[in-house]
């Protein structure tokens, strides 16, 4: 664990208390890099021998993007290699598709789904009741977390790049509340299966978020929702950090306008530079700066009484391609995320 308010990776530490998990969900702000962070935790996650699904449920083909590889369906393929040798595989969860398996699985009418297709019910379903669009996507989680061949999970980790954090209590809770509704038989079983296994210890949610004040704020109020609802709390993951470029003693040394333009015009001059003006402007940018740390420092703060295991993973410069998910993969894997 980090020191508290300290503003430096954690690296090294192996921290992370999911062994047993099979199942999980990464969320954050809007932006935050969820579909990244899902993305390199599925790789970071498979070791030699291990296969990991990784699945999309907003019908963006995000992951598609940041694995740079043709859109995905809702046919499971694979996508990367884990430094282990592990196999990533990934899908998009198509509600629509995952209503007629769905009929097929659980209705002893074989065409059902056809007919309710013609009668336009399967369009009803999957994009005018949104409750239900959660229902179909949570419960193909659910399969896939489930799946069996012979007596081995096909799967040993499912990682699913989730609904932001305005939504994600809702999108987990969805089958609680069909439980509640269907108060017995098949519906009633799945439904009351999901949250059980929602609310085991085989799922963690993950939470993405920025070091700024907004993002840290939005993160702690998922937590709490979160942890009313008991879905289990995995780790923080502090995206797009930047090391500092001041020690916390030259922070308060420019706040306490211990550092100024004139002497910082001594220096210039030294170096041959002679220039009033040059020296104001870089003391009033120490200044911006000294801030920016001093609110990331407060964020940070905020985040390490949460209480949870934190992962720091750096801005890569020039954006995240393929070879960048990697980079944030073997990160996660030294920081013990994986
Ligand atoms: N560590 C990083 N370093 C540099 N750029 C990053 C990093 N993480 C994410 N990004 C970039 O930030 C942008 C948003 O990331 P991403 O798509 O993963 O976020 P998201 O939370 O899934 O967004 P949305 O809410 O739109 O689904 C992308 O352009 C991504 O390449
Ligand atoms: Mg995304």
């Amino acid at each position: 664990m980090t020191r508290r308010g300290e503003n430096r990776p954690a690296g090294g530490v192996a921290k992370a208390p999911w062994a047993g998990v099979r199942l999980h969900v990464v969320t954050g702000k809007g932006g935050a890099g969820k579909t990244t962070v899902a993305s390199a935790l599925a790789i970071a996650l498979a070791g030699s021998g291990r296969r990991v699904l990784l699945v999309e449920v907003e019908e963006r083909q995000g992951l598609a993007q940041v694995l740079d590889v043709a859109p995905l369906s809702y046919e499971e393929q694979p996508v990367a290699t884990g430094p282990g040798g592990g196999k990533v595989l990934a899908m998009a969860v198509d509600p629509h598709e995952a209503l007629m398996e769905y009929l097929a699985l659980y209705t002893k009418i074989r065409r059902a789904g056809k007919t309710l297709e013609r009668i336009g019910a399967v369009d009803f379903a999957t994009t005018v009741a949104p409750g239900l669009r959660d229902v179909l996507l949570t419960g193909k989680i659910f399969e896939a977390v489930r799946r069996r061949a012979k007596n081995d999970f096909v799967y040993d980790a499912v990682v699913v790049d989730a609904p932001p954090t305005g939504r994600i209590t809702r999108f987990l809770g969805v089958s609680t509340d069909v439980a509640g509704l269907a108060k017995v038989g098949p519906i009633h079983r799945q439904a009351e299966a999901i949250t059980t296994l929602f609310r085991s210890r085989r799922t963690v949610v993950h939470l993405v978020t920025l070091l700024e004040e907004m993002p840290a704020q939005e993160t702690i109020e998922a937590v709490d929702a979160l942890w009313r609802a008991k879905f289990p709390i995995g780790g923080i993951v502090i995206n797009a950090g930047r090391a500092p470029m001041l020690r916390h003693k030259e922070v308060v040394a420019v706040r306490e306008g211990a550092i100024d333009s004139e002497s910082i015009g001594k220096e210039l001059s030294s170096v041959g530079l002679d220039n009033e003006v040059t020296a104001q402007l870089l003391l009033d940018e120490g200044n911006d700066y000294a801030q920016r740390l001093v609110l990331e420092r407060r964020a940070r703060r905020m985040l390490h009484r949460l209480d949870r295991p934190i992962f720091d993973l750096p801005l890569i410069e020039g954006g995240v391609d393929v070879a960048g998910v990697h980079e944030l993969a073997a990160e996660l894997r030294a920081q013990g995320a994986a």
